[in-house]
């Protein structure tokens, strides 16, 4: 069987995750510090902060832009609830985006036509490791005083403009450490912030608002002159994760090498039939697919056939606009990009655990699914 994705491979020496849990240093320590260094380096900023999930970071950072209540965030229903929920969390409302058919991310078309009442962000999902209209975007939300936050999460390594996807045009970019992305802390997230004060405000909020620098005096007890004057939470990172995601950075190059070949392969196979085709990236994107997202109109019976043959494709997230958690959500009626891509979107896998095997036995079963469905 050929997962869909898959926790990738990570190889450690015990005895220096034993010196961990022997120093006493778990919960923080050398290794997050480390851990925000080293991806400091491979996004080119020094405004990055380690928190225990990608919700977490969702949520942060949207605090840090004092949103709440009686604020509105725009944002595509193409998304993970990973995403969403930490939204409505702090308060505010989401006003949902209609998505282009082709790509399954923010139509800036669509966009352009909404009603901006009390809006002060803008979440963008890059689908599958596809990039999206970053520029427009971007010119847009700065044209009218909108923050963009990115969840880069599926889309680690991919290059837009030649450079990974960082805080070059938006405010934030958000990628998560969960078990099965590009590189797994078992669980987190990290926070990339144009604004360093941004970045300050949440290093306070993911320990419960207080400063860490002035929180104890000189006898090493709670200094009552260092004062809360903001309510956070327990989001802190801990050592272990970061013991564990450091292994991989050093392998970064070569696993996000591997999620592109695998790309290409899939490219190349999906090009010999006509009842397929990849999903787009924009014009200036090079995609390190998570997963290979692709457009055919016969989703469902193909993606029951390819998993009755051993290969788990998923349509991978519902339209959050389902969801009743998320009320109204200012929704007149369905979106014409979302319900379209929602019925045709199909993803393949594209990790690198895959085998020769598997793009074989993938180019067969596309064939002879083509012989009996194309007439
Ligand atoms: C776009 C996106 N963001 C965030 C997440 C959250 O990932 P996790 O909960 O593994 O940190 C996911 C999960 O797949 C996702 O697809």
């Amino acid at each position: 069987m050929f997962k869909l994705v898959d926790v990738p491979s990570i190889n450690f020496n015990p005895s220096e995750l034993q010196e961990i849990f022997n120093s006493g240093q778990i919960a923080d320590g050398e290794y997050v510090k480390q851990l925000e260094k080293a991806f400091s380096k491979l996004f080119s900023t020094k405004n990055i902060v380690a928190v225990n999930s990608d919700s977490s970071a969702v949520f942060l950072s949207l605090k840090a832009l004092c949103i709440g209540p009686g604020d509105v965030v725009i944002m595509s229903p193409m998304t993970c609830l990973a995403v969403s929920i930490p939204v409505i969390q702090t308060g505010a409302s989401i006003k949902w985006c209609d998505v282009d058919r082709t790509s399954g991310m923010l139509s800036v078309d669509s966009l352009r036509e909404m009603n901006l009442d009390n809006v002060k962000a803008l979440v963008v999902t890059h689908w599958a490791g596809n990039v999206a209209d970053l520029s427009e975007i971007n010119k847009f939300a700065r044209s009218k005083k909108i923050a963009v936050l990115e969840d880069a999460t599926e889309a680690m390594g991919s290059l837009y403009k030649d450079s990974m996807l960082s805080v070059t045009d938006s405010d934030f970019v958000i990628y998560s450490l969960g078990p099965v992305k590009h590189i797994t802390a078992i669980e987190g997230g990290l926070i990339l912030c144009k604004d360093p004060i941004h970045l300050a405000t949440i290093s306070r909020l993911k320990r419960f608002g207080l400063d860490r620098k002035n929180f104890r005096d000189s006898d090493g007890e709670i200094d009552p002159k260092s004062d809360v004057n903001m309510v956070g939470g327990n989001y802190s990172f801990n050592n272990i994760n970061a013991f564990f995601a450091l292994q991989q950075i050093k392998k970064f190059d070569s696993v996000t090498d591997s999620f592109r070949k695998n790309r290409a392969r899939l490219i190349k196979i999906l090009k010999k039939y006509d009842f397929i085709e990849p999903s787009e990236t924009c014009s200036s994107s090079d995609p390190c697919s998570w997963v290979m997202s692709t457009l055919t109109p016969f989703q469902l019976p193909l993606l029951r056939f390819l998993k009755n043959n051993g290969i788990i494709v998923s349509k991978l997230h519902l339209k959050n606009y389902s969801y009743s958690c998320f009320g109204d959500s200012n929704l007149a009626s369905p979106l014409d990009g979302v319900e379209q891509f929602q019925r045709t979107v199909l993803c393949l896998p594209c990790h690198p655990k895959l085998t020769d095997e598997y793009f074989l036995k993938l180019d067969i079963l596309l064939k002879k699914f083509g012989e009996e469905n194309e007439s």
